[in-house]
C-alpha cells in the first residue's frame, strides 16, 4: 500500500490545527502509520528542503521549518501520496482552492501549513529522513473493505 510523509509545519502547531487538519486525513480512508512531535534539526531541514537549495525562499523556508514543533506523519493508502496532494491543495494559501487545507486555512506562500511527498519515490526518501524503519508501525486495517 503506497505511503507518504506529512509534516504539519510549525505554523500548523502554532495556529492549533493539528486536530483539523489530521482529521481531514482520517475521514478520507488514509490510515495513520506513524506520528511523532518533532524539534527539527537544522540539518534534517536542509535534508527534506534539499530539492529547493539555491533558490531566493530557501534561507527562509529553513528558518520557517526550524521556528517550532512539526508534527511529523506517515500515511497509507490507495494513491496516498496524490490523495494528500489533493487535501492539501497547491502551495499558496491565497490562491489555493476552498475545501483543500490550504484553501481553507492558509493565506501565505510560505506558511502553508502542511507538506506532502509529490511522487512515491521521494515520499520514501523522505519518510527514511524523519522516521527509523522501527517507528513505522504495521497492522491490518478492519475497515479494508469499505475504504478500499
Ligand atoms: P511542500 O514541499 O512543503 O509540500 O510544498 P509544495 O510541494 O506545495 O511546494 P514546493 O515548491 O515544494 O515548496 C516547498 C515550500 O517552500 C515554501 N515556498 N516558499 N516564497 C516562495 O516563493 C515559496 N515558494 C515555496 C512553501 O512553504 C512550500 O510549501
Ligand atoms: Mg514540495
Amino acid at each position: 500500500m503506497q505511503q507518504t510523509l506529512i509534516l504539519l509545519k510549525p505554523d500548523a502547531v502554532q495556529r492549533r490545527l493539528v486536530g483539523a487538519i489530521t482529521g481531514r486525513l482520517e475521514a478520507k480512508g488514509l490510515r495513520l502509520v506513524a506520528l511523532k512531535l518533532v524539534a527539527t534539526p537544522h540539518e534534517l531541514a536542509e535534508a527534506h528542503y534539499a530539492v529547493h537549495k539555491g533558490k531566493p525562499f530557501y534561507d527562509s523556508l529553513l528558518t520557517f521549518l526550524t521556528s517550532g514543533p512539526t508534527v511529523a506523519m506517515v500515511w497509507e493508502g490507495r494513491e496516498a501520496v496524490a490523495a494528500c496532494r489533493n487535501l492539501m491543495g497547491t502551495t499558496d494559501g491565497a490562491k489555493a482552492a476552498p475545501g483543500t487545507v490550504r484553501g481553507d486555512f492558509a493565506l501565505s506562500v510560505q506558511n502553508n501549513l502542511v507538506h506532502g511527498s509529490d511522487s512515491p519515490e521521494n515520499a520514501a526518501t523522505e519518510i527514511a529522513l524523519w522516521f527509523t524503519p522501527a517507528e513505522l508501525t504495521k497492522s491490518t486495517p478492519t475497515d479494508a473493505n469499505w475504504v478500499g
